[in-house]
């Protein structure tokens, strides 16, 4: 008999018939006579209930459905009587495909703690709160193609492995074939790579932007979302080594245009689950942050701030002299820390708040330079309980600007030559800005540590699995 989901068995109601469900025990409960398997199959946060008549079924078999197991059931789609279901199977026969051992298998009470479920990682998925987790992630990911495929974005794909650092920040993961434990050395005593795979130091890229230009300065508006990968030495909950990053960049956007973007797409992600995921917000909700839903509605229907750097300092330092108690000291000039941002967000606005014109020394050599001689055109989107979910900015269309500004800030011209073309060649204004995955995620599911809503993170000193 062909299989059905649990999703779809329990919005049937045509009871009688005959259906055959597979999945994982999570309970199994009852007395002599009757047994109750609360069957999940990773197609919804909801089980369906198996109603086992001992009469009818081998109780030696029965005793090997126990939590963790995998079974396949087939029986009568019937009218549940219990609390808290609308549809039950009674079983006919149960085949059973692996069973868990009680002893060793590690998922047997409920409420692990997440600390524990972490070092679980392969069999995480298979709870509750992480189904839930990684069936938002999906379709978080979805939302993001239908938003900028809707708009006419082409999605591009740009390069993992690059010879160039995005963001001049140096926080690179070297990719080499060369021998670690044998390094042939130059006359001059440096490392010889001419004979490393690609004849040139190479690494794993930490942003998709610099191509995504190059992209966007020929087919108009494009979005890229892959893997990133950065080797800061950040211990946080909110930093991976490596994390999924959504960069849309579009010619001729201003920074006002960029900042409308910005907050569309969010929104729009912040809708999606709202309307596709309801089920599982609602179990997060409950289980984690009663504030939730309240707090997804409330970043939908409300137009985040918009202020400049130098104000949001003042706004900082306002608070510093009334009294209020910052672990890192602030003022013009010194990059904002995370306690600072959830301040401006969440005591100071009480609303998501995008930052703009940023003293140029604390960002990257690519933003657009404002008249002032100071400040870029930049701008982070800052939001409750993260923090920066969003770094952006218009982009230096001038190339000689560019070139002047990348040259003092250490970015060698025989780097980005291919960059700097597009300045030399039919350049125009352009403006973009990266998204991370995980933080949309943290934000939408509302747990508290990003290693929880990627499936297998990697931080420092952890790679497993
Ligand atoms: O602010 P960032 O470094 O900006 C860029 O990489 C630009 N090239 C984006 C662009 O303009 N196209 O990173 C963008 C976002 C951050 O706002 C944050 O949400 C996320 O990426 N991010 C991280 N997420 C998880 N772990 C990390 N270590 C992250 N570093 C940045
Ligand atoms: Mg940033």
């Amino acid at each position: 008999m062909q299989r059905t989901k649990i999703v779809d068995v329990l919005k049937r109601t045509d009871y009688g018939v005959d259906v055959n469900i597979k999945g994982w025990v999570r309970t199994r409960r009852g007395n002599k006579n009757v047994s109750f398997i609360a069957l999940n199959d990773g197609s919804t946060i909801h089980n369906i209930q198996i109603v086992v008549d001992l009469a009818k079924l081998d109780e030696e078999k029965l005793k090997t459905v126990t939590t963790g197991a995998c079974i396949s059931v087939t029986g009568k789609l019937v009218e549940s009587q219990g609390k808290g279901q609308t549809v039950e199977i009674q079983a006919d026969d149960i085949l059973i495909y692996g069973g868990a051992d009680p002893e060793t298998y590690p998922l047997q009470k409920k409420g692990h703690s997440l600390e524990f479920l972490r070092e679980i990682a392969h069999l995480r998925p298979r709870t509750n709160t992480f189904g839930a987790v990684f069936r938002v992630r999906h379709h978080m990911a979805i939302a993001i193609h239908k938003f900028f495929h809707d708009r006419g974005f082409f999605y591009f794909h740009t390069p993992l492995i690059t010879a160039s650092d995005a963001e001049g920040a140096g926080q690179m993961f070297q990719v080499t074939t060369l021998d670690l434990e044998n390094i042939k050395l130059t006359e001059e005593g440096k490392v010889d790579y001419s004979d490393d795979f690609f004849g040139k130091p190479a690494n794993l890229t930490v942003s998709g932007q610099l191509e995504g230009e190059l992209a966007a300065m020929a087919l108009g508006a494009i979005y890229t979302f892959g893997p990133t990968f950065r080797a800061e030495n950040s211990n946080t909950p909110r930093h991976l080594s490596e994390f999924w990053m959504i960069e849309p960049e579009v010619a001729f956007n201003e920074i006002e245009e960029n900042m409308q973007l910005a907050q569309d797409f969010i929104q729009y992600c912040i809708q999606w689950a709202l309307d596709n995921c309801i089920d599982d917000l609602n179990f997060l909700a409950e289980m984690y942050d009663k504030e939730l839903i309240e707090r997804l509605r409330f970043v939908v229907d409300n137009d985040f701030v918009r202020l400049p750097y130098t104000e949001g300092v003042k706004i900082l330092e306002e608070a510093v002299s009334k009294g209020y108690k910052f672990e890192y000291p602030v003022g013009w000039g010194t990059d904002l820390q995370s306690e600072h941002e959830r301040y401006l967000v969440e005591q100071h606005f009480k609303k998501p708040v995008i930052l703009t014109d940023y003293p140029q020394e604390i960002k990257a050599f690519y933003m657009k330079q404002n008249d002032d001689g100071k400040t870029v055109r930049a701008m982070d989107v800052l939001f409750p309980k993260i923090g920066e979910i969003i770094g952006g900015s218009q982009r230096e269309e001038d190339f000689e600007k560019l070139r002047t500004r990348a040259a003092s800030m250490g970015v060698p011209e025989k780097d980005i030559w291919w960059y700097l073309d597009t300045r030399r060649f039919g350049t125009a204004p352009h403006s973009g800005f990266g998204l991370g995955f995980e933080r949309l995620l943290l934000f939408v599911t509302g747990m508290t540590n990003i290693r929880d809503v990627i499936p297998f993170p990697r931080t420092p000193k952890n790679a497993d699995f």
